[in-house]
C-alpha cells in the first residue's frame, strides 16, 4: 500500500491529545453586515466601493443587485455558484434613495490578537459554539493546534510579529485542510493566500500535534509582547487581583496550580470539570481555562533555577471572584478524594479575595484547627508547669517592678528581711493602674498553684536572704 494512510494514521493519532481548534472569527464576506460602513448589505440603489489600495479577497454567497461598483487595483471575489452582481437601476423593493456603501477596513485583523479567535476542544464543538475560555497566550493558535478559517469565508490577517514564522499542526480554509508544510506554502504563495495572509510572518503547518495526554505548553510566551500590545485591560472590582500565567491582565477570581502524575489525561479532567460543576445552574457565569504551562522555579522565592510543568486553572466570574472561589473549592475538595484516579499529586489556589486553599475553611476545617490549637496550648501550659516547678525556668525579673520596689523600701518599710512578706499589688492599689506589667506576671504565677511562694519574682530575687 502506499504511505499516505500512515501519515493520515499519525496525524489522527496525534490529533486525539491535548490539541485544541483554534477558529478565526473576522471574515470578509460580502454578506456580513459589519463590513460595511452603513452596517447594512448595499441595495440595488446603492453604489458599492472597494478603496483603491485595499487589498482583499471577497466571499460571495449570493447574487447582488448594484447600481454602480468600484473596484480595488487589487483584489478578487470567490462566487460560489449562482453568486455574483447585476444592475436593475433601484427596481428592488425597499431600497430607498441610494448611498455610497463603503466596503470597511475599519476591523483589527492582526493573527495575534487574542479577541479574534474562539477556541473549542473539538470540531462539533466549534460548529455548536461551545467554546472553551484561555488565556490570552492561548487564545492565539500554539504550535500544536488545528487552525479554522469558517467555511464559505474569506478574510485577511495580519501575521506581522517578532517571530519570522508561527508554526501551527493544521490549517483548515475555504473546505480544504491543510497539513503538509509544501502544500500550504503553495496555497500561500497563490493569488488567495496573497490576498488573505499579509504581514511579515509565515504561518507554517505540518508540526506535530501535541502527543502527551496531560497536555503541551502552549509555546506563545515568546509571543508575549505582540500578544499583549493588541489587549486593553479593563478595570478591576476586587482587592488582590491576581496575574495568570500567559494572560496580559490581573483577573479578579481563583486560580488553582494543579501537580500532576503520570497518569493525568488533560482532556478527561476537562470533562469532568465541565459535568460535575460547570453545567451546574449557580456556575453558569463562570468562564474556566485549563492548560498546562511552563512555571519558574525560585529558590526561596526568590532565584530562579529551572522551570517546572503544572496544570494552571483560571477561573473568573465576571464580578469580585466570590463565585470563582466556590468553585475553586469544589474542584480542590474533588482533587482531595479522587486525585490519586485522576492523576493530581497536589491542588491548591489563590483568589482575588485574599485567601487561599492553605487556609482552613468549611466546618471540617474549622475543627481540625480549633482542636489543633487547644492542644497546643495545653501542651504549652503542661510544659510551663513542669519546668516553673522544677525551677528550670524562672519568670524574667521586670524592671519595673524592681524599680517600684526599691521606692517602696525606702518609703514604707525600710528593712531588707521584709521583702518575702511585703506585696506591692496589695501595698498601694493607687498604683495599680500604671503598672500593667505587674498583672501580666501575677496571671502567669497563678498557673502554677504549688509553687507560687518561689517563683514569683517579687520574691524570688531574696530567696538566697531568706535562707541565709
Ligand atoms: C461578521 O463579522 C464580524 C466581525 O468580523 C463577526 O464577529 C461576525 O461573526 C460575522 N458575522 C457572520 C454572520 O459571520
Amino acid at each position: 500500500m502506499s504511505k499516505i494512510p500512515d501519515v493520515l494514521l499519525l496525524f489522527c493519532f496525534f490529533g486525539t491529545a491535548g490539541a485544541l481548534y483554534k477558529q478565526w472569527i473576522p471574515d470578509t464576506n460580502y454578506e456580513n453586515k459589519s463590513n460595511w460602513d452603513k452596517g447594512e448589505v448595499p441595495c440595488g440603489s446603492d453604489t458599492v466601493q472597494f478603496a483603491a489600495q485595499r487589498k482583499i479577497s471577497v466571499f460571495v454567497k449570493n447574487a447582488h443587485a448594484v447600481k454602480e461598483m468600484r473596484l480595488p487595483i487589487d483584489g478578487e471575489f470567490i462566487l460560489v455558484i449562482g453568486a455574483g452582481f447585476y444592475v436593475d437601476n433601484g427596481q428592488e423593493s425597499g431600497c430607498g434613495q441610494g448611498v455610497t456603501a463603503h466596503f470597511t477596513d475599519s476591523q483589527p485583523v492582526q493573527w495575534f490578537n487574542p479577541a479574534l479567535w474562539q477556541t473549542a476542544s473539538t470540531l462539533s464543538d466549534l460548529q455548536f459554539e461551545k467554546f472553551l475560555f484561555s488565556v490570552h497566550e492561548e487564545s492565539i493558535p500554539c504550535a500544536y493546534d488545528d487552525v479554522v478559517f469558517k467555511k464559505d469565508t474569506s478574510f485577511r490577517v495580519d501575521t506581522s510579529s517578532s517571530q519570522p514564522i508561527i508554526p501551527v499542526r493544521t490549517v483548515f480554509l475555504l473546505g480544504k485542510t491543510y497539513e503538509i508544510g509544501s502544500e500550504f506554502s503553495q496555497y500561500l504563495s497563490s493569488r488567495t493566500g496573497r490576498l488573505q495572509f499579509q504581514g511579515s510572518s509565515v504561518v507554517t503547518v505540518g508540526n506535530p500535534g501535541c502527543g502527551d495526554p496531560s497536555g503541551c505548553v502552549c509555546g506563545n510566551s515568546v509571543n508575549h509582547q505582540d500578544i499583549c500590545s493588541t489587549v486593553t485591560c479593563g478595570s478591576l472590582s476586587c482587592k488582590k487581583p491576581l496575574l495568570p500565567l500567559g494572560h496580559c491582565c490581573g483577573i479578579c477570581g481563583a486560580i488553582l496550580t494543579i501537580q500532576f502524575a503520570s497518569n493525568f489525561n488533560l482532556q478527561n479532567y476537562r470533562e469532568r470539570i465541565n459535568h460535575l460543576f460547570l453545567i451546574l445552574p449557580q456556575y453558569k457565569s463562570i468562564q474556566l481555562g485549563m492548560s498546562k504551562v511552563q512555571r519558574s522555579q525560585r529558590l526561596l522565592g526568590i532565584l530562579p533555577f529551572g522551570t517546572s510543568p503544572d496544570i494552571q486553572v483560571v477561573i473568573l466570574d465576571g464580578g469580585k471572584g466570590k463565585l470563582a472561589e466556590d468553585l475553586a473549592w469544589d474542584i480542590i475538595n474533588d482533587a482531595r478524594v479522587h486525585g490519586s484516579n485522576l492523576g493530581i499529586t497536589e491542588a491548591e489556589f489563590q483568589a482575588s479575595s485574599g485567601s487561599n486553599s492553605s487556609q482552613s475553611s468549611g466546618t471540617a476545617g474549622m475543627v481540625v484547627g480549633v482542636v489543633f490549637g487547644v492542644l497546643l496550648v495545653l501542651t504549652l501550659i503542661v510544659i510551663l508547669v513542669v519546668l516553673v516547678q522544677r525551677r528550670v525556668l524562672r519568670m524574667p525579673p521586670m524592671p519595673s517592678l524592681i524599680i517600684f520596689r526599691s521606692n517602696h523600701d525606702i518609703g514604707d518599710l525600710g528593712g531588707p528581711l521584709d521583702h518575702g512578706f511585703d506585696n506591692p499589688i496589695f501595698d498601694k492599689p493607687s498604683m495599680l493602674p500604671e503598672m500593667p506589667s505587674l498583672y501580666e506576671t501575677s496571671a502567669s504565677i497563678a498557673l502554677s498553684q504549688t509553687g507560687v511562694h518561689f517563683v514569683n519574682p517579687v520574691y524570688d530575687e531574696n530567696e538566697t536572704d531568706f535562707n541565709a
